[in-house]
Parts: structure tokens; C-alpha cells; sequence
């Protein structure tokens, strides 16, 4: 999987299917089973350190779990996360970037918009193949009440549409949104020529991702709206794995149910 391939499934309505993985065996086994794109994500200050959050994973953090997660990938595209406090300005966020590029990552992806319009132009300029990540940003949330839906007011919506028209143009290949309305979610990924891959953000996006904990009902903890459960239903994992890549290709998820 590559960029252009990426950017030809938006062309011909081919929807992109993404997984977070954090070790070389759940992304051999989410290869195998068709993941289009691996996510290598700061979620793992969640998932994997059961820190509650994201903002205590650091650069060698990222770079250990990059360098699991490429040793078990062959085909798919493999995504890494810049963590929090990783990318304060161009300098630093191009020296990071290339240590997870070496580290096996193929693109890195940051959270926010226009606020960071010179770290974009930079990265881009740099040859760095760039994930946008707008809507809710994690790094961003200092306490768990803080976890709602973004882009439901008008001010906000016209920010995110804004936000993704501008990261584009700086640049981005690709854009992430997180738990946003589903026809907010709609109207961004009519307005970009880039792929879109929603968590949280409705079906009409250009792929989806989960946090794999949360698909295989591994996370204890309140399972947001926009989760399913994919191993309830399945004989395995990798079973599992081959229906989320379906029910995404198909449309069938994320439901009405899943969908803000
Ligand atoms: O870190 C992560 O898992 C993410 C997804 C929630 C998109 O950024």
C-alpha cells in the first residue's frame, strides 16, 4: 500500500480500512487479514502503559513500537503518531519525523490544524508524507470529561472544513477525523481531493480506523458510541479482523449506531 493507492481508493470510492497496532504480531496478523493502513498510535499511552492518556507516550515510545510494528507489516501502509510536545516548532518536528520514518514508519500524522501552518510546510518541503488528525484531539484533553464530540456548533464546523482545506494544501495526504457529527465528517470529505478516515465521524468518510483494544473488546473501560465490538461476533481474531476490513469496504460500519 502506498500514497497514490490511498489517493486512487478515494477516486474510485474504494473505502481505506485502518487498525492501530502496537507489536509486530497484531500487525502481522492485521496485514494478513487485508488492514489497508496500521496506525501506530499515542494511543498506546492508553492501551499499552494504562496511563489513561497520550500525553505521557514519548518519542522513544513511538520509535520502539514503529520498529515492532514494520517487522510484522509486508503490505500495508504503516502510519506513526508525532506524540505530545514532539513537534513545538518545524526544526523539531522534522528531526522527530525522520527518526519514525527511519524507524519504519511510511507517513506521521500530528494533531491540529492552522496552528501548526509552518510545521506542514516544512515537513512537506522535507519529502515527509503527512496525516492531519482534526476534530477531537486527544493530546489536547486534559481531563476525561473532556472526551465530546466536536464540530457541532457552526463556528466550530466552519474551523474543521477550513482547518482540512488548509492542511491539504500545505500538503497533508491524508486526514484523520476524530468524533465528529457524520455530516460534518461528510461535507470535509467532499471538499478535499485527499483521503479522509474517520473514528467517530460517520460512514461517508474515505476510511475508517479503531483503536484494535476497542474492536477486539479488549479495553475495560466505557466503550464509546462509536466502537464495535467486531470479536463478539467472530470465531477469532483474525476473524474479527477479516469483518471490521468487510463491514468497512461494504459500508456496513460504522451504523446509524455508531454515528454521531
Ligand atoms: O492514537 C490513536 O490511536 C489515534 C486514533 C484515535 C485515530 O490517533
Amino acid at each position: 500500500m502506498n500514497i497514490s493507492q490511498l489517493k486512487s481508493f478515494k477516486r474510485s470510492g474504494e473505502k481505506i480500512a485502518c487498525l492501530t497496532a502496537y507489536d509486530a504480531s497484531f500487525a502481522q496478523t492485521f496485514d494478513r487479514c487485508g488492514v489497508d493502513v496500521i496506525l501506530v498510535g499515542d494511543s498506546l499511552g492508553n492501551v499499552i502503559h494504562g496511563s489513561g492518556n497520550t500525553v505521557s507516550v514519548s518519542m522513544d515510545d513511538m520509535c520502539y513500537h514503529t520498529k515492532i510494528v514494520a517487522k510484522g507489516c509486508e503490505q500495508a501502509l504503516i502510519i506513526s503518531d508525532l506524540p505530545y510536545q514532539s513537534y513545538e516548532d518545524p526544526k523539531q518536528a522534522l528531526a522527530n519525523s525522520n527518526l519514525l520514518i527511519d524507524a519504519g514508519a511510511d507517513m506521521v500524522k500530528f494533531e491540529g490544524g492552522r496552528e501548526h501552518e509552518s510545521i506542514f510546510k516544512k515537513l512537506h518541503e522535507s519529502g515527509i508524507p503527512l496525516c492531519a488528525h482534526l476534530g477531537l484531539l486527544p493530546q489536547s484533553v486534559s481531563d476525561p470529561g473532556g472526551f465530546k464530540v466536536q464540530g457541532k456548533d457552526e463556528d466550530s464546523a466552519k474551523r474543521i472544513i477550513e482547518d482540512a482545506i488548509l492542511v491539504e494544501s500545505w500538503g497533508a495526504d491524508v486526514v484523520v477525523l476524530e468524533c465528529i457529527p457524520a455530516n460534518l465528517a461528510s461535507i470535509v470529505s467532499n471538499n478535499l481531493s485527499i483521503p479522509t478516515i474517520g473514528i467517530g465521524a460517520g460512514v461517508d468518510c474515505d476510511g475508517q480506523v479503531l483503536v484494535s483494544y476497542d474492536m477486539l473488546g479488549i479495553n475495560p473501560n466505557k466503550k464509546p458510541k462509536f466502537v464495535k465490538n467486531f470479536l463478539e461476533s467472530s470465531t477469532g481474531i483474525g476473524a474479527a479482523v477479516e469483518s471490521y476490513v468487510q463491514s468497512v469496504k461494504n459500508k456496513s460500519f460504522p451504523s446509524k449506531d455508531h454515528t454521531y
